[in-house]
């Protein structure tokens, strides 16, 4: 079989807590070692050909956790970005972080910006990190911005289509995800991209996230290679 590589993958990273809980280890250890197989599974993905990975990494729910498990969930966040910054210039690739500002500390915006800026210029691979990210945030944040834009006449009523909708929104210059793999065995969304994901294809494989390496990879793309794309149409 002849395999079809998509372009854009997003990722749902979930399971750490029973990865660690499955180890008697406190869930902060699946953190920690969810964290390193991100730098594994986009360097695969590159490989393979993908263009665009989109990682689900913090959700505008996730605030609800013990204050103990958001601090070291940013501490491993900044640290996987400081310990990345020269791989992913060396590589090209280009880091964007989508989500909620407002929420977050100084340390994790200075380092995002820091970051951000250092590979702004890449163009060989685009790794999107979503954090304090949410589906409906994101489509209420393109509502408002496109009421301003009407409220300040650099928009008419009657412009507003579902295309240039989408381009208020946090994933606007890139194409939507051709496919969308949670782990864990969970099968919902999330409140992630909930509105760049109307024919996107899903997957739900059963490994927890901190055992998907470089062979999960793979497996997607074989997984995705055997879909049947209609998008509403008869034929494929
Ligand atoms: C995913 O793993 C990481 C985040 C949501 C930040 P979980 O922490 O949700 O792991 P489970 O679902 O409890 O196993
Ligand atoms: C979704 O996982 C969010 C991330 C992976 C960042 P959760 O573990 O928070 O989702 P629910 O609560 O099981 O739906
Ligand atoms: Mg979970």
């Amino acid at each position: 079989m002849s395999l079809t590589i998509p372009d854009h993958v997003a990722i749902i990273m979930d399971g750490n807590g029973r990865w660690a809980k499955e180890r008697g280890l406190p869930r902060t250890e699946g953190h920690r070692q969810g964290a390193k197989r991100v730098k594994e599974v986009v360097h695969q993905a590159k490989k393979k050909g993908i263009k665009v990975l989109t990682f689900f990494a913090f959700s505008t729910e996730n605030w609800n956790r013990p204050k103990n498990e958001i601090r070291h969930l940013f501490d491993y966040l900044i640290n996987f970005l400081t310990n990345y910054k020269k791989e992913l210039i060396k590589e090209g690739i280009k880091l964007k972080i989508i989500g909620r500002r407002d929420r977050l500390n100084k340390k994790v915006l200075n380092k995002i910006d820091e970051i951000e800026k250092a590979t702004c210029d890449n163009a060989n691979f685009f790794l999107n990190i979503a954090i304090d990210y949410g589906g409906r945030w994101d489509i209420v944040s393109a509502t408002k911005k496109i009421v301003q834009a009407v409220n300040n006449s650099s928009m008419k009523e009657e412009e507003i289509d579902e295309e240039n909708f989408a381009n208020y929104l946090s994933l606007s210059k890139f194409n939507d995800p051709d496919i969308l793999v949670r782990t864990s065995g969970e099968k919902r969304i999330s409140n992630f991209l909930i509105w760049q994901t109307a024919y996107t294809e899903f997957c739900f494989p059963g490994v927890l996230w901190p055992d998907f390496d470089k062979k999960w990879v793979d497996n997607i793309i074989e997984e995705y290679s055997g879909r049947v794309r209609k998008f509403g149409k008869i034929n494929a």
